[in-house]
C-alpha cells in the first residue's frame, strides 16, 4: 500500500497530534506529515507542529457562512496539502455528510470512552455519574452521528474510587497517546480494512494485538 500522506486536525493542546508525530518521526507509523490543520488559530498543537517542521493552517470556521463552506474550505486545504488520510484528534466541530462521505474510511478520530458508550461532549462526567468501573478510548473511523463509525481499536481504563473528572481524564489520556498511534499504524500497513460497517484487521494474533489495550498498568 502507498505510504499515507497525513493532515491531522485539531481544535486544541493537541497532546494526541503530538504522539501521532512522534510515532511517524520515531518510525513506528510508516506516513509523511502532509499537514496539520486547526479551526482556532490559538491552538496550542499549531506551535509544537510549525516547530516540528510540519506545514501547518488555520482555517477559522467564524469566517465562513456556514458548515458546508468551512468543510469546503478544509477539504481544499487537504486537497492542496496533498493529503489522502485525515486525523481527527481534537477537532472541535461537527462535520457535514458530504465531508464525511468524500474521506469516508479514510478518517479517523480518537473519542476518551469505550464507544459505543458515553459518545458526545463532558465524557468523563457522565462516566462517573454512571458508575462504571470501567472505561478507556476508542479510535474508529469516522461516520455522520457524532462519535460512530467502524471501531479500530480500544483500550480499557479502570475507574477508580477518587476519580475525579481531571485524574480520569488524565489516566485515559495517557491511554490515548498509546491507542492512537498504534491504531493509525495498522491503518498505515494497509492491514484495516471496514467490512459491513466493522473494521476487520488482517493479523492480529490471538491477545488482539495493537488494536486492543487492557493491561492498566502497561
Ligand atoms: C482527547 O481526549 C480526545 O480523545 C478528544 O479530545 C481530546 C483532545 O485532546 N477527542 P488533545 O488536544 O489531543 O490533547
Amino acid at each position: 500500500m502507498a505510504r499515507l500522506k497525513l493532515a491531522i486536525l485539531i481544535s486544541g493542546r493537541g497532546s494526541n497530534m503530538r504522539a501521532l508525530i512522534g510515532g511517524c518521526r520515531e518510525g513506528q507509523i510508516d506516513a509523511d506529515l502532509a499537514l496539520v490543520l486547526s479551526n482556532k488559530a490559538e491552538a496550542a498543537g499549531l506551535g509544537h507542529a510549525a516547530n516540528a517542521g510540519i506545514a501547518t493552517k488555520v482555517i477559522p470556521h467564524g469566517d465562513f457562512p456556514d458548515r458546508v463552506s468551512f468543510d469546503g474550505a478544509i477539504d481544499r486545504a487537504l486537497t492542496t496539502a496533498g493529503a489522502d488520510f485525515v486525523c481527527l484528534a481534537g477537532f472541535m466541530r461537527l462535520l457535514t455528510p458530504g465531508f464525511i462521505a468524500r474521506w469516508r474510511d479514510r478518517m479517523i478520530n480518537i473519542h476518551p470512552s469505550l464507544l459505543p458508550a458515553f459518545p458526545g461532549l463532558d465524557t468523563h462526567r457522565r462516566v462517573l455519574e454512571a458508575g462504571v468501573r470501567i472505561t478507556g478510548c476508542t479510535v474508529h473511523f469516522v461516520r455522520f452521528e457524532t462519535d460512530t463509525g467502524p471501531i479500530i481499536a480500544q483500550a480499557a481504563v479502570p475507574v477508580l474510587p477518587g476519580d475525579d473528572e481531571a485524574s480520569l481524564a488524565d489516566r485515559v489520556l495517557g491511554r490515548e497517546h498509546r491507542l492512537y498511534p498504534m491504531a493509525l499504524r495498522l491503518v498505515a500497513e494497509g492491514r484495516v480494512r471496514v467490512e459491513g460497517e466493522r473494521a476487520v484487521i488482517d493479523g492480529l494474533p490471538a491477545d488482539g494485538g495493537g488494536a486492543l489495550l487492557i493491561n492498566p498498568a502497561g
